[in-house]
């Protein structure tokens, strides 16, 4: 009962937005958050890894309105921020050298320090344990909301329990507004995933959370250090020792799936599953990158940044999560991402959001067999392109390029226009059609090559290397008809021909389509 009112009451509140000017933060606003912080109050405020919901860590009380805001179950600790390192007495006990070392190295920064707590932190803040999370920002209105609020602010993440984790003002007031009393709004961060967490209290030290400060950097400085092993094997039937890790945080409303494997074969596999799923009535969501976004042909496909600079991906993550909330998508297909520097947190938090369900890209692409489909004649002006044509506009159960080419193309010559008059009387047209000679590079593992007579076919076979997968459209379909070419005869002949044309395009859907059944 008691709860239900308080629910009432959170939800009431009017929350006051406040724009801040990193290089000149305006002193009254900071003094009046600083106050509300005081007062035991909630103040959402810009670090430069996520945003956080600031309360006064000191104060019980305000733990709790935490805790309720957020929709967070209360065993799980909140960090406490602080911005002077002489603070750090008031609440941690058994800081030894290497602390004071790391601290000198990556404070302000995206590293979290777990020490033994003081009597002055309430459990309250830490969930219970003996043990605090403290960390000094870099954001400098973090800073200067800190000092003014009295100098020791815990900060979870500003989200509602379970979605992503904010990383601009409106994440913010699209989870909290009419919870909190006031955001301030100092654009978007820089990092974009949560700071790594080190504890301290053992020995050698271990990192509890992956974040921007990698264990390679931590251990050029302090040496040794070691990782929870739950955040390595999901399955060591082992409790993470940040409680915060055992929850499937970061949950997208799809079901996120992670597509593992070297890049190209895995964005083959997403376009796969993409065409499959598209067709059977789905939407899906792809995450996608600067080198790949555009080899996508269906689905929701969003840029997450690019992979010769992971920081662009760290920044975009969780943005791109919270977007597919709105997309109204079935599933999220993403790639995988390099697992060094920073990509160990993209990975670890990706993970999460996906439940771990992870998808191996060769598993997907060995299910198909041809991705293009070349069909070949002479001058490819007249029945290559209009069988290209015909095929696409089959129902077809795999995605394939399909496309045409010549054995004696000079210069990159128009379609027929007889075939082109043909072709729109049915509806379709080969307007955009140029000529294109047979190259060396048009032959490979994963392209089917019909040719329309025995004489292209031989042709290819006793001048190229390597040739597979090249057959004469009879012979693959099992079908004695040939269209010839028709230079130079009537209309009606050109009907004739695109009539038989049409039907042994249909047999080679048909066959396509079995074939994909049984690979
Ligand atoms: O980058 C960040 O750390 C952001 C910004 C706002 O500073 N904060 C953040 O807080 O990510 P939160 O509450 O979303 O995550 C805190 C994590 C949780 O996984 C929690 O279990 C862990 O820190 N943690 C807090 N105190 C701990 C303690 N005493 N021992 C072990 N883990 C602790
Ligand atoms: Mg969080």
């Amino acid at each position: 009962m008691n709860n239900a009112r308080n629910d009432v009451i959170i939800s009431l509140m009017k929350t006051r937005i406040e724009k801040i000017d990193k290089l000149h933060i305006d002193e009254k606003i900071m003094k009046r958050a600083g106050k509300v912080l005081r007062k035991g109050g909630l103040v959402a405020f810009p670090t430069e890894t996520v945003y956080g919901l600031g309360a006064n860590a000191l104060d019980e009380a305000a733990a709790k309105k935490t805790y309720a805001a957020k929709g967070r179950p209360s065993d799980n600790p909140l960090i406490v921020h602080i911005a002077d390192v002489e603070k750090l007495d008031t609440i941690a006990l058994q800081v030894s050298e290497k602390a004071r070392k790391v601290m000198e190295v990556f404070w302000p920064g995206p590293l979290t320090l777990i020490f033994e707590k003081t009597d002055r932190v309430p459990f309250g803040t830490t969930g219970g344990l003996r043990t605090v999370a403290v960390r000094m920002p870099a954001d400098e209105i973090a800073l200067a909301l800190i000092r003014a609020g009295g100098g020791f602010v815990s900060a979870p993440s500003a989200n509602t329990s379970g979605r992503p984790s904010p990383t601009s003002a409106e994440h913010v007031a699209d989870d909290l507004n009419g919870k909190i009393d006031m955001i301030l709004d100092g654009g978007s961060v820089d990092i974009g995933v949560e700071s790594s967490i080190l504890d301290m209290t053992v020995e050698p030290p271990m990192i509890l959370r992956p974040g921007a400060i990698t264990k390679e950097m931590l251990e050029e400085v302090i040496g040794e250090v070691t990782i929870d092993q739950t955040l390595i094997s999901e399955d060591s039937g082992q409790a993470p020792k940040a409680p915060g890790m055992k929850y499937r945080h970061y949950a997208p409303k799809a079901q996120l799936m992670i597509v593992e494997g070297e890049t190209g074969e895995v964005v083959k596999a997403i376009k796969q599953i993409a065409y499959e799923q598209t067709r059977l009535g789905y939407r899906v969501g792809i995450i996608a990158t600067n080198e790949t976004v555009n080899s996508y042909t269906a689905g929701v496909v969003k840029n997450i940044g690019t992979r010769s600079n992971e920081h662009s991906i760290a920044k975009n993550l969780y943005k791109v999560l919270r977007e597919f909330d709105e997309e109204d998508v079935s599933y999220i297909y993403s790639e995988v991402f390099d697992e060094a520097g920073i990509g160990n947190a993209i990975m670890n938090r990706l993970e999460k959001a996906a439940g771990h369900h992870t998808i191996q890209a060769q598993e997907i692409t060995k299910l198909q067999k041809y991705r293009r489909i070349l069909f070949v004649s002479n001058s490819d002006n007249c029945r290559g392109p209009m069988a290209a044509e015909l095929l696409r506009h089959q129902s077809l159960t795999q995605e394939y390029e399909i496309g045409s080419r010549g054995m004696v193309v000079l210069f990159p010559e128009p379609a027929n226009q007889k075939a082109e008059a043909i072709m729109r009387s049915q509806q379709m047209t080969l307007e955009t059609h140029e000529a294109t000679a047979f190259d060396e590079k048009d032959l490979d593992d994963e392209t089917l090559v019909l040719t329309f007579e025995e004489t292209q076919k031989w042709k290819i076979v006793s001048e190229y290397e390597h040739v597979k997968n090249v057959y004469t459209l009879s012979e693959y379909i099992e079908d004695e008809r040939v269209v010839h070419s028709s230079p130079g005869e009537p209309l009606v002949v050109y009907g004739e021909n695109f009539e038989l044309l049409k039907e042994l395009i249909g047999k080679l859907a048909e066959k396509l389509n079995e074939e994909a059944k049984h690979v």
